[in-house]
């Protein structure tokens, strides 16, 4: 039986309702939602509106429409990105964001279509609030930045910096992979215009699962982007203007929304609190261990309450990738090691070009593999 710590990555294992509704679709639904009036078209409907109210409710957002569902939140950034930005336009990102949010911004950049600053945060991952405002400039039109870092789960004062957004007509879109489903998000009081989240993470769901929340205000002034089959208006050749057919061409993946939605259940039924409760205590445990352990050095905020429980270290003595080579295969440790997918990142906490390695905490670990892993650590640098 192998521990899992990989869960920033993707959440393992997810609670036992997923796969039973996952397979509950596949087996007695079947048919594609929102395609034909068919008894089985319409049940399958009934679950994709349900998860919709759901993530509508869990996100404290008001417009069922407005919830849009996206394979991933790589998609969902690249959609809202592409289909919002006009030429001439100055966009801030921050160095703790995912290549999700840079790639997209980053080749815009390389177009010329936008002038493109990214804010470069403290070695604790965070983006000053002082530099935010210096760095605005009177074309600046659009602020794209994660909730928290994937690397070592610092989270930014995003409020703050909404507020200066919505004083000055600045667009903000928030990726919330990091922190859907482990800390308590409310779309208004981000002051925000799109919240991009991911299904696999924290929110329990199965991968390919993700999508959007977008507001009246930003959804005026974005095109379509993935345009095709949507089930409605389908004697026109134009993509329908309306929500949320405008940004949903092509079948949903509706076993996986299913599975979503039994993954936002989960969480509601515990409470996120509770969730958060147990990983800032195992965080805290965890992170308490580490630094007791010789050559290892510990990256970012070393309390559980101002950061989400995924945790980078590196060792003196021995290569990151080595370690998690040998934590999988000598004692069955999952972790992820490298850049993961934000390389700035690692250049603001001084680990480029080699990275990190990254336990990502759950709300599936416990006590008993924490420090099962903090034994393995002490006994894998004790011998080199
Ligand atoms: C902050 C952040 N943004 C974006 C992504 C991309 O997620 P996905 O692969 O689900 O699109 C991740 C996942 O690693 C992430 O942690």
């Amino acid at each position: 039986m192998k521990i899992y710590l990989d869960n920033a990555a993707t959440t393992f294992p997810k609670p036992p309702k997923v796969y039973t509704s996952m397979m509950n679709y596949m087996m007695n639904i079947g048919s594609n939602p929102g395609r034909g009036a068919s008894s089985t078209s319409l049940a399958g409907n009934r679950v994709i509106l349900n998860c919709r109210y759901t993530l509508m409710d869990f996100f404290h957002f008001d417009k069922v429409e407005n919830v849009i569902f996206t394979p991933n939140v790589t998609t969902s950034l690249n959609t809202l990105i592409k289909s919002c930005v006009k030429e001439g336009w100055h966009v801030i990102t921050s160095s703790m964001d995912h290549n999700a949010t840079l790639r997209p911004l980053g080749s815009l950049h390389a177009k010329g279509i936008i002038d493109l600053d990214i804010i470069s945060c403290s070695k604790k991952g965070l983006i000053s609030v002082d530099d935010f405002i210096n760095i605005l400039k009177p074309n600046t039109k659009l602020v794209v930045l994660s909730h928290a870092s994937n690397i070592i789960g610092s989270i930014q004062p995003l409020e703050s910096i909404g507020k200066i957004c919505k004083q000055k007509g600045i667009y903000f879109i928030i990726d919330v992979a990091q922190t859907a489903g482990i800390l308590p998000i409310d779309f208004y009081k981000l002051n925000c215009n799109a919240l991009a989240f991911t299904g696999h993470k924290s929110l329990l769901g199965p991968q390919g699962t993700g999508g959007f929340l977008i507001d009246d205000k930003l959804n005026k002034i974005c095109s379509s982007f993935i345009e095709g089959g949507t089930g409605s208006l389908s004697s026109s050749i134009v993509q329908p203007t309306f929500l949320p057919d405008k940004f949903e061409s092509g079948t949903l993946n509706a076993p996986g929304i299913a599975g979503l939605l039994a993954g936002i259940n989960y969480i509601n039924d515990q409470g996120i609190d509770s969730i958060r409760e147990n990983e800032e205590f195992l965080c805290n445990h965890f992170i308490e261990g580490l630094l007791n352990i010789p050559s290892i050095n510990v990256y970012g905020d070393t309390f559980a309450s101002t950061r989400t429980a995924t945790i980078s270290i590196n060792s003196t003595k021995i290569d990151n990738s080595e370690l998690g080579f040998i934590l999988d295969n000598e004692y069955g440790i999952i972790t992820r090691t490298g850049l993961h997918c934000a390389p700035l990142a690692h250049k603001s906490i001084g680990t480029y070009p080699s990275g990190t390695l990254r336990f990502g905490i759950g709300p599936f670990n416990d006590i008993k593999e924490i420090n099962y892993t903090l034994n393995s650590l002490n006994s894998i640098i004790g011998k080199v």
